[in-house]
C-alpha cells in the first residue's frame, strides 16, 4: 500500500516527480489492448525504437484541478484526446481512440488522487486571487517499436504519466525576447504536438533565460517578420484599439486548447478577437498587452518584448486588464469558482 506524501507546493517546480501509478497500452495485431496501470516508473524500450532515434513521438499535456467543491476535475480532456489522435495520424501512427484516452487519463488521476499529489483548493484559489498554477499534470505520450532504417512505427504504445506541478515560468523577469532560431516552417510538423517541435524551443528558452528574459518568441522561418509562438505556448496581443490578436492556425502554429478556450472566453467578454498574421513591427508599434497561453503556461503575461534593438514596455509590467479578465475566467472555471458554462470540466469518476 502506497503512503501519502507531503508536497511542498509553495516551492514545487514544473518537473516530473514520481507518482504511484501510470498507464500503458500497446497496439498489437491490428488493435489496441485494454491498457493497464503500472507502478514502476521505468519502461522497457526496444533499442531500435524510432522514438529514440528519430523523434517519432508525440505527446499531450493536460491538468487535473482540485475544485471548490473538493473534487478533482480534468480540463477539456476530450480536446486533448482529439489532438493526440490527430498528432499520431500526422506521424503515421495508428491513432489512440478518444474513449481509451479518456479512460486512461481519468484512471491515472483517480488512482493517484488520495496520495497527496493533488493540491488542495486553498493553495490555488482564494476568491479571485490566482495563487499558484499547482495541479496534477498528465502527460500522455507515444512510444514505438524498432524501425531503425528510417522506418515508421506500425506498433506504437501509449503511456500516461501524472506528476504534481507548480508554476511553469521561473519567478522573476517577465520580459520576452525574439529569437532567430527556427521552430517550424511550412509543410513541417509545427501543427503536431511532437518531439521535433520542442528541441529548438528548449534551446531558445534557455538562451533567453541566460540573458535575463522569461521567454523566447519565435518569428516565421522564412521572413523572420511574423510572430508565431512562444517557446512552447501560443501567443496573444492586445492592440491599442482593444482588439485581441493571435496568429491564425496553420502549418506552424500548435492548435492549443488553452488558446481555443481563451478565444472563447474573450468572445464571451465581448472582446473583438482576430486570428491573423501579425508582424513584430506591428507588435512593437501597436500592442499594449501580450501574453502566452498553454496548459503548462496557463495565461502568462509579458512585461515587455524586445526585438533586436527595440523594446516595447507593457504598462507598469504587471498583468494587463484583458489578461487579468481572461485569467480570472479561465482559472475560475478550472478551479470550480466560476460556473462551467461551456461544459469544459470532466469528472474523473
Ligand atoms: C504543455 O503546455 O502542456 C506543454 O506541452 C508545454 C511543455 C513544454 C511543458
Amino acid at each position: 500500500m502506497s503512503k501519502r506524501i507531503d508536497i511542498d507546493w509553495a516551492h514545487l517546480r514544473y518537473d516530473y516527480i514520481k507518482t504511484d501509478y501510470r498507464y500503458i497500452s500497446y497496439y498489437k495485431d491490428g488493435k489496441w489492448d485494454d491498457g493497464h496501470l503500472i507502478e514502476d516508473d521505468r519502461i522497457s524500450i526496444n533499442v531500435g525504437s524510432t522514438a529514440l532515434h528519430y523523434g517519432q513521438e508525440c505527446f499531450e499535456g493536460l491538468k487535473a484541478y482540485r475544485t471548490k467543491k473538493g473534487d478533482i476535475q480534468l480540463f477539456r480532456p476530450d480536446e486533448n484526446a482529439k489532438r493526440f489522435a490527430s498528432s499520431m495520424a500526422g506521424l503515421k501512427m495508428e491513432s489512440f481512440p478518444e474513449e481509451l484516452f479518456l479512460n486512461a487519463v481519468k484512471e491515472v488521476t483517480r488512482r493517484n488522487k488520495d496520495l497527496g499529489f493533488t493540491p488542495t483548493y486553498q493553495t490555488e484559489w482564494e476568491e479571485d486571487q490566482y495563487l499558484g498554477g499547482h495541479a496534477v499534470y498528465l502527460r500522455p505520450f507515444t512510444y514505438s517499436e524498432s524501425a531503425i532504417g528510417l522506418g515508421l512505427s506500425y506498433s506504437p504504445w501509449v503511456v500516461v504519466v501524472a506528476t504534481s506541478v507548480g508554476s511553469y515560468f521561473k519567478p522573476g523577469s517577465k520580459a520576452a525576447v525574439t529569437t532567430n532560431k527556427v521552430r517550424a516552417t511550412k509543410n513541417g510538423t509545427g501543427w503536431i504536438k511532437c518531439d521535433a517541435n520542442y528541441v529548438i524551443p528548449i534551446l531558445a528558452k534557455k538562451e533567453a533565460e541566460a540573458n535575463g528574459y522569461m521567454e523566447a518568441i519565435f518569428l516565421d522561418a522564412i521572413e523572420q517578420k511574423y510572430v508565431e509562438e512562444g517557446s512552447s505556448c501560443n501567443i496573444f496581443f492586445v492592440m491599442k484599439d482593444g482588439t485581441l490578436v493571435t496568429p491564425a492556425l496553420g502549418d506552424t502554429i500548435l492548435p492549443g486548447i488553452t488558446r481555443k478556450s481563451v478565444i472563447q472566453l474573450a468572445k464571451d467578454a465581448n472582446i473583438n478577437v482576430v486570428e491573423r498574421k501579425i508582424t513584430i513591427e506591428e507588435v512593437l508599434a501597436d500592442a499594449k498587452e501580450s501574453f502566452v497561453t498553454g496548459t503548462a503556461a496557463g495565461i502568462s503575461h509579458f512585461s515587455s518584448i524586445t526585438h533586436q534593438d527595440k523594446t516595447v514596455q507593457f504598462g507598469s509590467g504587471e498583468i494587463g486588464d484583458v489578461a487579468r479578465t481572461l485569467l480570472t475566467e479561465l482559472k475560475g472555471i478550472q478551479y470550480g469558482a466560476i460556473e462551467d458554462r461551456h461544459n469544459w470540466m470532466f469528472d474523473i469518476d
